[in-house]
């Protein structure tokens, strides 16, 4: 990471010392910042960028809790939002990995954690992040016209599914070993997770979004699995970029649905064998993109716990999980 200015490491330190910390299930030491618990390594970049980051009108920002389903809508929005850019068969996802396409918001503020360059990327400006949305920068809902696309995952298989990738990728080597499936459980379920408690995350994008349906798109991973091509349709019309009779004509929307499809970007030789960030294979991003892969892993009444948790959480917000 860049060099901090004495006085901003010094109010990231005394802040940090105020707070309750915690390690993760998988050793990494987090913070409770603001109600969420935030990976340490992440406190300083999310300080600036609560600071200075400034959504334009046409900004759009993914939003999702790690392992709903990120890189498929990263693939799906930038294959949408650039379609007039590049042919299907010349799409830059068929030679790159989508996290390279869309960067987080918080990866920009972690290599440059003062104040990165955000102003001259391509327009419309794509983002990701794991944040909730009662950390982004105040004001973000309010002073802009941009748009928010949340993807929601059952708890069950995105714990499943982050517990996979964190065992196969250590994101900080010299932290403590990872804890068992159980223990890991329980923290989850008591909503001491990266970026967790998981109820709150996906609370604050629902209400968000039932009241500004025009400003956030709420989708669920299974939905999008069942019936990916509607989808596609549904997220252009939201971002103000419908397809038009021609291109509904070429089939363009079913070409999308299949570029971003599982199958497809798992088989991409930039997706079996590169790396991102230094560590993390990209072929982790995509394991197996099924509906139910809890049911190897947890017994029933992990599962009955999951209900309990649901159900007290999310009761009368109209949300199923
Ligand atoms: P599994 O571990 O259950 O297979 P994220 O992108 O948020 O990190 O989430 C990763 C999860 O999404 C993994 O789930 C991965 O296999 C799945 N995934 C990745 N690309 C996908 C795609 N194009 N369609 C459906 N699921 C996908």
């Amino acid at each position: 990471p860049a060099e901090l200015p004495k006085d901003e490491t010094t109010e990231e330190e005394s802040l940090l010392q105020t707070l309750q910390q915690q390690n993760n299930w998988d050793g990494v030491p987090m913070c409770l910042y603001q109600g969420i618990w935030c990976p340490i390594f992440l406190l300083r970049p999310l300080l600036s960028l609560q600071k200075n980051f400034k959504p334009h009108d046409t900004s759009i920002l993914l939003a999702s809790l790690p392992k709903a389903g990120t890189t498929w809508l990263k693939a799906l929005l930038f294959a949408i939002v650039n379609r007039d850019r590049f042919p299907i068969d010349q799409s830059p996802l068929l030679t790159t990995n989508p996290h390279k396409l869309v960067l987080s918001l918080e990866c920009y503020y972690y290599v440059d954690q003062v104040n990165p360059d955000l102003e001259n990327l391509p327009q419309p400006r794509v983002f990701s992040t794991h944040l909730p949305l009662n950390v982004l920068p105040p004001g973000f809902m309010i002073n802009s016209t941009s748009k928010i696309v949340y993807v929601s995952r059952n708890p069950l298989d995105q714990f499943i599914s982050e517990r996979e990738f964190l065992l196969k990728n250590r994101l900080l080597p010299d932290c403590e070993p990872p804890l068992p499936l159980d223990q890991a459980f329980d923290m989850f379920c008591e909503g001491v997770h990266a970026f967790g408690p998981f109820w709150e995350h996906i609370l604050g994008y629902w209400r968000a979004s039932l009241e500004n349906p025009d400003r956030v798109l709420f989708l669920q991973y299974e939905d999008m699995k069942r019936d990916t091509v509607s989808h596609v349709r549904k997220i252009a019309e939201f971002l103000g970029l419908p397809f038009s009779d021609e291109e509904e004509k070429r089939g363009m929307v079913g070409e999308i649905s299949q570029l971003c499809s599982f199958e497809k970007l798992k088989n991409l030789e930039t997706n079996k064998t590169g790396v991102l960030h230094g560590n993390v294979a990209n072929s982790s991003f995509f394991r197996k993109g099924e509906i139910g892969d809890w049911r190897n892993h947890l017994s029933p009444d992990m599962a009955e716990r999951m209900k309990e948790v649901i159900d007290a959480k999310m009761s009368g917000s109209g949300l199923k999980l």
